[in-house]
């Protein structure tokens, strides 16, 4: 048997939401959506794509249609449902194997990230239909989750203040609560 080595490996996973700019090697990224193949799968139909993706654009995109991902991943593996192919195999488009098979990818796809020393966090806070239009999906293949990947960043660090304070019927692009109460009209 494996020993303690795959117990240890799933006790010690957990999320990360802060990341660094460091990259993530390629052929970690292909070892990581490689992985989803072995996942534990209803029929061994495989009806879960899964995309990825590496490049900056595409990445900063997602993250404005999702309010979820905290994270500022340097790749991501998105795992879809192709419900093209589950119509195929008589199956309606709320049937409940084709999300769970969706959860099965992804915690496998958790584990050998971590595995290979990467840091990742799931996410499914996005707008499906921007996603899907903005990854250029099929008609039939909707974006189900996002596996944000990276190197874990450091979480002291400060994140950057973007814009400024909003007040009840006032807006101000200062950086300073005191600024912008002068300038409130309350
Ligand atoms: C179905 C699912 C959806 C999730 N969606 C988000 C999300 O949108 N944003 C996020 O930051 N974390 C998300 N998470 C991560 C959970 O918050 C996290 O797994 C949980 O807090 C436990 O932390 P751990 O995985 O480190 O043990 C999601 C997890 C799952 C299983």
């Amino acid at each position: 048997m494996l020993g303690g080595e795959v117990y240890e490996a799933i006790r010690s996973r957990r999320v990360t939401r802060s990341m660094s700019m460091q990259p993530v090697d390629p052929a970690q990224l292909e070892q990581v959506v490689r992985s989803a193949r072995y996942a534990p799968n209803a029929g061994n139909r495989r009806l879960q794509p899964v995309l990825a993706i590496d490049d900056a654009r595409h990445l900063r995109l997602l993250r404005m249609i999702a309010p979820g991902m905290i994270a500022r991943p340097t790749a991501a593996a998105v795992v879809c449902i192709d419900f093209g192919r589950a119509e195929q195999f008589g199956f309606r488009r709320e049937t409940a194997g084709l999300f769970i098979d969706v959860g099965t990818t992804a915690a496998t796809m958790l584990l050998a990230a971590h595995a290979l020393g990467l840091a990742a966090c799931p996410v499914t806070s996005f707008s499906r239909v921007a996603a899907d239009r903005l990854l250029g999906l099929d008609p039939d293949v909707s974006a189900q989750m996002i596996i944000c990947l990276g190197h874990a960043g450091d979480p002291e660090a400060e994140p950057p203040l973007i814009g400024g304070w909003v007040r009840a019927g006032s807006r101000s692009d200062s950086a300073s609560p005191r600024d912008q109460s002068a300038g409130a009209d309350h």
